[in-house]
């Protein structure tokens, strides 16, 4: 019998037995070799002393339950490693299964977080006590890394809620629900207050289920809802994936796919099959490329961007107290609510006590709709809203130790505001605007502290947006750099951090992307397989209904000053194809987006989007242009991707890992790349595969895709984009 290194046995007088999860080498418990070890031993021991058991409990010593699978191991493995994968998810697998087939009540004590491999322990148990802790969450989020809960997450979701359910609520989204969510949506049975009662509610149960075993091991049993052998629900199955394809709009995201095939196969044998059914999908993620790069995205870079590795070091942490907004327009009341949500007082300042107070209608709108959905107290509501003080009145701003400017896009305007306020808010207060296009060096001059003067650009709306881009100005010093880091992180939002550049990281990038895609009308391609291309590359946003959403006259006076700054500079000016079409929808046409009420898209009274216009057929379309639909796909992708290496060329990124996250959080790139850098790594063939690729492209549409030099070099040298030092 082997021996358990990480599960410590603990039996009392009355024969109910303690697993207690606790590896000794890791502050949380994971799924590893150690831990498939541990279980397998325990259900050894479990079997030989059975008869000296009346009940089992597992629990853990560390502040979460049980934190998941072995990211680290999952993102090496190769197709060479399918066979072990596949084994070794099974032994687990058998060793949870003989634990709750022996014949004693089995109950898990969720004392902190259990998702995904956590939660698969807890659905091997009979009966499930969460202990009602804040923060703590509950689920199986492994689609959000591309993969498929395989520790046997969906043969026991589908037994225990059906099959629907099991996919809608559990597997699918990947929801993590807090405990009080979790019991009303049936993950746990019921919830304790203190660790103490938790156990207490646990012992419980065992006196009062001597005999208790799984559902689905009760002879007789159905799964709810049904199966495919039944013919209702046959007659309702061809919709599934059709659904499926509907909600992916035919992105090519593998692990849905896999988890729905699981589920439905697996409802359909035994329970031991379904197990083997599920980790074979399971595998078949494991080793496959869409998942190592939502792993290294979602787990390892957004790990790295959110602890601070592009945080100067040496710098103490500071929170703000009093916060001063200016501008309560769209993008300063979103604020404003952002950070009162937070616990911090905000003044929000615009031209009058009257304006002002519509920028905090918005927080009041907000918190308005999240009481009607249960998702706050009117309570906390009102503590919210009492944080936030409207005004017109300069005076009030006193007593602020920041500052984030938020009116007009105007150099001269934004100089005037900070003028004004500089002397009111404390001597030392951090200064940030949250342009989005104007260079951070140009407008610290308007300022007499420019060390403390900083970019924090955020997006929109911003209550709904995760990410905050942070423009490290000319003269912008580390201090500023790290309170304006820990500002963020106060506001629970991602922070990248770039250096200065016109458009920064994310307002240049996404240029391209709408560029590229609007370029192709021009060529004649069918605007629906335009935007139709977007969707299937996997782009949250068609790019002809992002364009309207941002108006047609932005990016024309975003280039118009480019284009002026880059003349100045004595450099010359390349138009990009896509720049025609968009003159000729606002000159000729008059079409400037959603908020003109016409743009690619017609729009109703309402400002609800209608079709594609009509027009576009007409003026720009020739019948028989043949753009290959993965060109198109391609292009798009491409045209941000090498922008992105540019960007690193030109020392504006210094971080991979805030590329990548930048790039999904920010403004879209699809997430199963794994982030626009990871895009090029993980491209067929490798960084040489890629670049071979823009090379194609560029010979069929444009010098814009040849690739920069760094790119070439890294090709040759064999080399990926990392962050790790080489
Ligand atoms: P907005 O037009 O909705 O709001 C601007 C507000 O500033 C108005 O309420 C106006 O009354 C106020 N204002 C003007 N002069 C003022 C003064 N002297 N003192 C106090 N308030 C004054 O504009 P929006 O969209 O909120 O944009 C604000 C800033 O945020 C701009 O720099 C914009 O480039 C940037 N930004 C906008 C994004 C967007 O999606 N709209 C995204 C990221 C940044």
């Amino acid at each position: 019998m082997s021996e358990s290194t990480t599960i410590r046995w603990e039996q009392d007088e009355t024969g109910v037995v303690t697993l207690v999860l606790d590896d000794p080498n890791q502050s949380a418990n994971t799924m590893n070799q150690a831990f498939r070890a541990s279980i397998t031993a325990i259900a050894d021991r479990a079997e030989a002393e059975k008869d000296s058991i009346r009940g089992i409990v597992y629990t853990s010593a560390k502040k979460t339950f049980f934190a998941g699978g072995d990211l680290k191991d999952m993102i090496k493995a190769g197709p060479e490693d399918a066979q072990a994968i596949f084994e070794s998810a099974l032994e687990m697998k058998r060793a949870l299964r003989r634990i709750e087939t022996l014949g004693k009540p089995v109950v898990a004590a969720i004392n902190g977080a259990a998702l995904g491999g956590g939660y698969e322990i807890a659905l091997a148990s009979h009966h499930r006590v969460a202990l009602d802790a804040p923060g703590s969450k509950i689920g199986l989020p492994e689609v959000t890394l591309g993969l498929l809960p395989g520790g046997g997450g969906v043969a026991r979701t589908v037994r225990l809620m059906g099959i629907t359910d099991a996919l809608l609520k559990v597997l699918l989204q990947g929801t993590q629900y807090n405990p009080k969510r979790a019991l009303d949506n049936g993950l746990v049975h019921e919830l304790a207050a203190t660790p103490e009662e938790m156990l207490a509610k646990a012992r419980a149960f065992i006196d009062a289920h001597p005999e208790s075993q799984q559902p689905w091991d009760v002879p007789g049993y159905k799964i709810p809802g049904g199966t495919p052998s039944n013919p209702r629900f046959a007659a309702n199955l061809p919709a599934f994936p059709a659904n499926l394809r509907k909600q992916l709009n035919g992105a090519p995201y593998p692990a849905p796919r896999n988890i729905m095939a699981a589920a439905v196969e697996g409802s359909q044998v035994d329970f031991e099959t379904a197990l083997t059914i599920e980790s074979r999908y399971f595998t078949e993620l494991v080793v496959g490329q869409t998942a190592k790069n939502m792993i290294q995205a979602f787990f390892f870079d957004l790990q790295a961007v959110n602890s601070g590795a592009n945080r100067p070091q040496g710098i103490a942490p500071r929170k703000v107290r009093r916060v001063a907004v200016l501008g309560a327009g769209m993008m300063g009341a979103g604020i404003a609510y952002s950070c009162a949500r937070a616990g911090i007082e905000v003044v929000l300042k615009d031209v009058s006590a009257e304006s002002a107070a519509k920028g905090k209608a918005y927080s009041e709108k907000l918190c308005a709709k999240a009481v009607a959905k249960g998702r706050t107290t009117q309570e906390k509501a009102d503590a919210l809203l009492a944080l936030i003080t409207p005004t017109g009145d300069v005076a009030d701003l006193a007593g602020c130790d920041a500052v984030i400017e938020a009116v007009f896009e105007d150099t001269a305007l934004k100089h005037k505001v900070f003028q004004e306020i500089q002397h009111v808010v404390e001597p030392d207060a951090l200064l940030c605007s949250n342009t989005s296009t104007l260079p951070i060096t140009v407008l610290a001059e308007g300022v007499e502290r420019q060390a403390d003067f900083i970019g924090l650009h955020f997006f929109s709306p911003v209550d709904k947006m995760p990410l905050v881009e942070i423009i490290k100005g000319g003269r912008t010093g580390d201090e500023a750099l790290a309170r304006a880091f820990d500002l963020v992180r106060q506001i629970n939002k991602t922070p990248i951090v770039v250096n200065d550049s016109r458009g920064f990281f994310t307002s240049r990038v996404i240029g391209h992307f709408i560029n590229e895609g609007v370029a192709m009308i021009g060529e004649g391609a069918e605007p629906a397989s335009v935007e139709q291309a977007a969707a299937q590359a996997g782009y949250p946003a068609k790019v002809l209904s992002l364009m309207d959403e941002l108006t047609l006259t932005l990016p024309r006076k975003i280039r118009n000053e480019t284009r002026k700054a880059v003349e100045e500079a004595g450099g010359t000016w390349t138009s990009h194809p896509g720049e025609l079409v968009i003159d000729r929808m606002v000159d000729e046409f008059g079409r400037t987006g959603r908020s003109g009420g016409a743009g690619f898209y017609d729009y109703a009274e309402d400002g609800r989007r209608g079709k594609l216009w009509p027009g576009l057929r007409e003026h720009f379309t020739k019948p028989g242009t043949d753009i290959p639909f993965r060109d198109m796909q391609e292009r798009m992708l491409f045209a941000e991707a090498l922008d992105t290496v540019r960007l690193v060329e030109e020392g504006v990124l210094t971080s991979v890992a805030d590329a990548n996250i930048g790039s999904i959080l920010g403004i879209g790139f699809p997430a199963w790349t794994g982030g626009v850098l990871q895009y090029v790594n993980g491209y067929e063939g490798g960084v040489a595969g890629f670049v071979a690729r823009a090379r194609e492209l560029a010979a069929t549409y444009g010098e814009r895709f040849t690739p920069p030099a760094l790119l070439v070099e890294k090709a040759e040298r064999g080399e990926v984009f990392t962050d790790a030092a080489s």
